[in-house]
């Protein structure tokens, strides 16, 4: 699971965050700070000095590699940590003694809780757990997919490049000084069988390559998979003493970056809420514990959609719509207004109660 190709871009707030709790050894040591982006529409890469707009940055660092330093750290204290538990249920979260059981290893389990931080993901047991007319769920499936690849071959860009293209959207990304990360806009139901190798990169580089010669540099393609795009949200996020967390409450389509970061955030406010319940028996902050996370959720539902069709072709747009497009790229990457609005949003809002 581990292994898996997931997201990789923290904000400035998920990267203090890991600092300030003490898990920042290797994210100092091998994450790469980034201070803009570029944009790449007409042949021509646009910069977005997103630290210059705003006073903070990104940081290039796998999702997976954030997974084993928070395991490591769980490991570092001694406390249980189980996986590929069986038949995992919740019950009595509208009681004061909620409970998860689970089978681990042939035996019944059961954990006897004060809360429940259901962080379970979006296909997890959580919030099928709840009742539906007790959840609003807000759903939108995008008509593309990415298709993702993981390369070995150095980044020729210091910092990420969206490009917007008449064949579609690509994205160039990294993972290290030697692993390229890339992607391209395509069906959602893509055949991954029927992109060979060689196809991928001639596509990536029709899609990327731009007037000043700049190009990705090619090397063997270690993973590719593709993903379906889908901005979904269920609300509220608190039903009694279950907490729906990441995932298992909303998805974001990746083009913002949103996904990991948002997780961060929600658990953020959870943990002040519980801290604050050890501390004082109140419940004031768990109470406010769904209007809280769902303002920045949206925020950044907003934010992602807005970056997906900007950038992104959709089947049966008009000319009028793509020079609609056009028009949008060129007014973002040309006034400080707009570059601003998008890196205070990429850069990521600062944590607050
Ligand atoms: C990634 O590096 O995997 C990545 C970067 C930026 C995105 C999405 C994915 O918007």
């Amino acid at each position: 699971m581990i292994e898996r190709v997931r997201a990789g871009v923290l904000e400035q707030n998920t990267v203090d965050l890991l600092r300030q709790i003490g898990i920042s050894e290797r994210l100092d040591r091998m994450g790469l700070r980034h201070d803009g982006i570029y944009i790449r529409f007409n042949g021509e890469r646009h910069r977005i000095d997103m630290a210059e707009l705003t006073g903070r940055a990104i940081t290039v660092y796998g999702q997976n590699e954030v997974v084993k330093d928070l395991i490591a750290a769980r490991g570092a204290t001694g406390r249980p940590l189980m996986f590929e538990v069986e038949h995992a249920v919740i019950r009595d979260f509208d009681s004061s003694a909620p409970a998860i059981r689970f089978r681990s290893h042939g035996e019944e389990h059961e954990i006897a809780c004060d809360f429940i931080a259901g962080c379970d993901g979006f296909h997890g047991i959580c919030r099928p757990s709840v009742t539906k007319n007790a959840i609003q769920i807000y759903d939108r499936q995008y008509p593309f997919g990415w298709l993702g690849i993981l390369a070995e071959a150095p980044p020729t860009s210091h910092e990420l490049v969206y490009s917007y293209h008449d064949r579609g959207f690509a994205l160039y990304s990294m993972r290290s000084p030697k692993i390229t990360r890339l992607y391209l806009q395509c069906e959602p139901d893509e055949d991954i069988n029927h992109w060979p190798d060689d196809r991928i990169w001639e596509e990536l580089q029709t899609r990327l390559h731009s007037h000043d010669g700049w190009a990705p540099k090619e090397g063997p393609i270690l993973q590719k998979s593709v993903t379906g795009m889908r901005s979904f949200v269920a609300e509220p996020m608190r039903f009694g003493r279950l907490f729906l967390a990441g995932d298992a409450a909303h998805i974001v389509p990746p083009t913002g970056a949103k996904g990991l970061n948002l997780a961060v955030a929600d658990v953020w406010v959870l943990a002040q809420g519980i801290a604050e319940f050890y501390k004082s028996s109140s419940e004031t902050l768990l109470n406010r514990y769904s209007e809280i996370c769902l303002r920045r959720v949206w925020r950044a539902q907003r934010f992602s959609w807005w970056m997906t069709s900007m950038l992104h072709r959709f089947n049966g747009e008009c000319d009028f719509d793509r020079q609609r497009q056009l028009a949008e790229l060129e007014y973002l990457t040309s006034s400080p207004a707009a570059m601003t609005s998008l890196a205070e949003n990429y850069v990521g809002f600062p944590l607050a109660l």
